[in-house]
């Protein structure tokens, strides 16, 4: 059964989105500096990708920088900047070979342009892959997100009476990514931090308190295992999901 066609639970979540969070507390604990701590957390993103396809994950979203995350010393935010560009120049061909498509969400007009455009040449290289959508949240914010939603909908004036949750949707990022079946965040804290708002409404969260840098496929296997453990319910009850 592909995991899409059940309305309940299944057992390979089709879409994890992961707040790798912990990379300044990893670098702390090590006596490093905070951005050697982002360099780790972005050199383990290989890892997870490659891992979350061999587990059959059809979705792999993370969050690299929320909107709040401007509120960081300057150097710092110049800094994961300067990664992201690095990462994209180095990892968009190894993506594009692994037939991963790589898309963004979040804002990409606050961005330096040339960066900005570094995303958006990846984007369209590996636009016709399917192997693993990798979705980089990156200048995201779930508010944010809403706002933008909001806005398009009154610049195209449609009309009150009409909209709903699929054309609500439509207004969003990245219409077409279906709800995280799963959300998981590192580095013990138990928050959302304004991620995924409309479409986290119904995931399963797990969390963990290992940094991201240290979060390993063995540790991805462990959300995987809590992820199938769980009843997914959307509001029925566990009598009418076990008759499905
Ligand atoms: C996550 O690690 C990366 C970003 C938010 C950009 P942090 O930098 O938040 O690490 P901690 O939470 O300070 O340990
Ligand atoms: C959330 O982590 C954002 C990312 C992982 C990119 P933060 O470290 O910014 O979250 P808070 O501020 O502790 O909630
Ligand atoms: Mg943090």
């Amino acid at each position: 059964m592909d995991s899409s066609d059940s309305t309940f639970s299944s057992p390979i979540p089709q879409h994890v989105a992961i707040i790798m969070d912990g990379n300044g507390r990893w670098a702390k604990q090590r006596g490093l500096a905070r951005m050697e701590g982002h360099e780790a957390g972005t050199e383990n993103i290989r890892l997870i990708l490659r891992h979350a396809g061999e587990c059959g994950v059809r979705y792999l979203t993370l969050w690299a920088f929320s909107t709040e995350n401007w509120r960081r010393p300057e150097a710092e935010v110049a800094g994961l900047m300067r990664i992201l560009g690095k990462a994209l120049v180095s990892e968009t061909e190894e993506l594009h070979r692994q037939g991963a498509q790589l898309r963004h969400i979040g804002d990409l007009t606050a961005l330096d342009p040339e960066l900005a455009a570094s995303v958006r040449e990846a984007m369209a290289l590996t636009a016709h892959n399917d192997r693993i959508i990798l979705t980089i949240a990156f200048n995201y914010g779930g508010r944010q997100e809403l706002l933008h939603a909001v806005k398009g909908m009154l610049r195209d004036q449609v009309d009150p009476e009409t909209v709903d949750e699929d054309i609500f949707q439509k207004y969003l990022y990245m219409p077409e990514l279906p709800d995280p079946d799963l959300i998981v965040r590192t580095s013990g804290e138990y928050r959302i931090s304004n991620f995924l708002l409309w479409q986290g409404a119904y995931s399963e969260l797990h969390f963990t308190s290992k940094y991201w840098p240290d979060f390993t496929p063995e540790d991805f296997d462990a959300a995987l295992a809590d992820y199938a453990s769980r009843e997914r319910r959307f509001g029925a009850t566990s009598a009418q999901v076990q008759a499905q």
